[in-house]
């Protein structure tokens, strides 16, 4: 498991060859596994193939254009109605104060590090991309909302091979016993 996280890299140049939906599918397999608090399980995901639409999605993402060349995205979506249930009406953006909103992110994003990793067990390359808003993205796909975009991931076999980006040493990032 180490030795794949730790040649991960996030992709942005992709082959123009398509990715299988079966792949795909063991990709939402591994997102379906992952744990979240009560097991809510707030995520859901939308495939997204259509250049148009993959189009759209790119500009709302501050144009990143490298984006493009990734033929699947896979836009990752939190729901809030996992934790609140009430008839309530609610419309999310990126300053709702809600705990709710906090526990759905998190849930989701172990799950969208699912994919990721999974993605590169089966030699399939990805990038997060989470560099836009929720107002200009939601009605490019009809996403109601009270959901909030996590991020797009984009999906496909990679065209490069980024070196490693740094990290932080380890003894930066541990503490023991306390803070
Ligand atoms: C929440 C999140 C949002 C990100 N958004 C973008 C993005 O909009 N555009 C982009 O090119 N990379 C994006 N990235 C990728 C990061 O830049 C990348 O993970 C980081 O630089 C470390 O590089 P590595 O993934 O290759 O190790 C995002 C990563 C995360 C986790």
């Amino acid at each position: 498991m180490l030795e794949q996280i730790k040649n991960r890299r996030s992709i942005r140049k992709y082959l123009e060859k398509p990715v299988d939906d079966d792949k795909i599918i063991q990709l939402l397999e591994s997102a379906r596994l992952a744990p979240s608090g009560s097991n809510t399980q707030p995520w859901h995901f939308i495939i997204v193939k259509s250049e148009e639409i993959r189009q759209k999605l790119v500009e709302v993402s501050n144009n990143q254009k490298w984006m493009l060349s990734a033929p699947v995205f896979i836009v990752c979506v939190a729901d809030i109605r996992s934790r609140i249930t009430d008839n309530i009406e609610i419309s999310l953006n990126e300053n709702s104060p809600q705990l709710e909103l906090k526990q759905i992110i998190r849930d989701t994003s172990i799950a969208i590090e699912h994919i990721v990793l999974e993605a590169n067990n089966l030699g399939l390359g990805a990038c997060w991309v989470a560099w836009f808003i929720q107002e200009e993205i939601r009605p490019i796909l009809n996403i109601p909302s009270d959901k909030f975009v996590v991020c797009i991931l984009t999906l496909g076999y990679a065209s490069e091979s980024p070196k490693d980006r740094p990290r932080k040493k380890i003894e930066e990032i541990i503490h023991r016993e306390s803070w």
